[in-house]
């Protein structure tokens, strides 16, 4: 269960506006959510979903998704350790413009390391960390955009899982099993763990 530095529900417009007077804010509405887990593990597609859920009742959210970022605004980036670090760099900055403005945000990212998260979590500030969880046989075998496939012909380098590390996290505040449970049972255990549910 989380217990984290957010508060368990989201905020209405009330309780922003008092609360941006006073104290830090600590509401979901300027919290991220940050999916890490290896190639295929189900990141993309919980945060599609948990996005759709939390957008029908009308609350902001924005989801930030490493093939789209890679496609713009990293697109000078490669997969080195050094070029992941800026990547998850940039995009903890821009997480943490989104939260800065109220929004509730969901990134999709592998983010391989500790390091790495732990540098998110410190840029972010409201920072919740969910370990997408799922073994790495599990994963080649969805191979959804044939990439495992690759990295092991050698076609594609450091890819990770195969040819660069993925560790897994020390410190997640959620963990959610994509591999034994439905993409529905995943998202509803999310929802419920952040308390929106
Ligand atoms: N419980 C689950 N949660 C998320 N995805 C799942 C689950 N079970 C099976 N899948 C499938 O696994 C694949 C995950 O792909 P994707 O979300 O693109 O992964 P990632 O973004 O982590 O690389 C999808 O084809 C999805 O339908
Ligand atoms: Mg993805």
């Amino acid at each position: 269960m989380y217990n984290g530095h957010a508060e368990t529900h989201i905020s209405t417009d009330k309780e922003n506006n008092a609360s941006k007077q006073g104290t830090k804010d600590t509401s979901l509405l300027h919290t991220t959510l940050w999916l890490t887990g290896l190639p295929c593990s189900g990141k993309t597609t919980l945060a599609k979903r948990l996005k759709e859920r939390l957008e029908s009742p009308g609350f902001r959210v924005m989801h930030l998704d490493a093939d789209e970022i890679r496609r713009g605004l990293s697109a000078d980036l490669g997969f080195s350790l050094e070029d992941r670090r800026e990547n998850i760099r940039r995009v903890a900055h821009v997480a943490k413009l989104f939260n800065d403005n109220g929004n509730f945000v969901i990134t999709s990212f592998v983010s391989p390391t500790d390091e790495l998260r732990t540098m998110a979590r410190d840029i972010i500030g409201n920072f919740i960390l969910v370990f997408v969880k799922c073994n790495l046989n599990t994963c080649e075998m969805r191979d959804t955009k044939g990439m495992y496939k690759k990295a092991r012909s050698g076609q594609i380098k450091e890819f990770t899982g195969v040819s660069s590390p993925f560790e897994e996290p020390s410190r997640a505040d959620i963990i959610i099993d994509t591999e034994h449970n439905s993409i529905e049972d995943c998202v509803k255990e999310l929802m419920q763990k952040i308390g929106v549910f």
